[in-house]
């Protein structure tokens, strides 16, 4: 599984780290990062909250 912001449609509101901060963090640009490059099994269902909760839909997760 990868983790991939679309930093254009980011708006920095942060909810992906509120729900998943092993995997997304804000960064001093304002907008969220994938933190973890290829997040275990143990992570797919706080990375699909993040995913479903963006409230832009900035998130994808590929390669499930
Ligand atoms: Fe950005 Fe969506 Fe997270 S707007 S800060 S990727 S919840």
């Amino acid at each position: 599984m990868r983790l991939v912001v679309d930093l254009d449609l980011c708006i920095g509101c942060g909810v992906c780290e509120q729900e998943c901060p092993e995997l997304f963090e804000v960064g001093d640009d304002g907008l969220a990062h994938a933190i973890v490059d290829d997040p275990g099994p143990e992570l797919f269902d706080c990375a699909g909250a993040a995913e479903e909760l963006c409230p832009v839909d900035a998130i994808s997760i590929l390669g499930e």
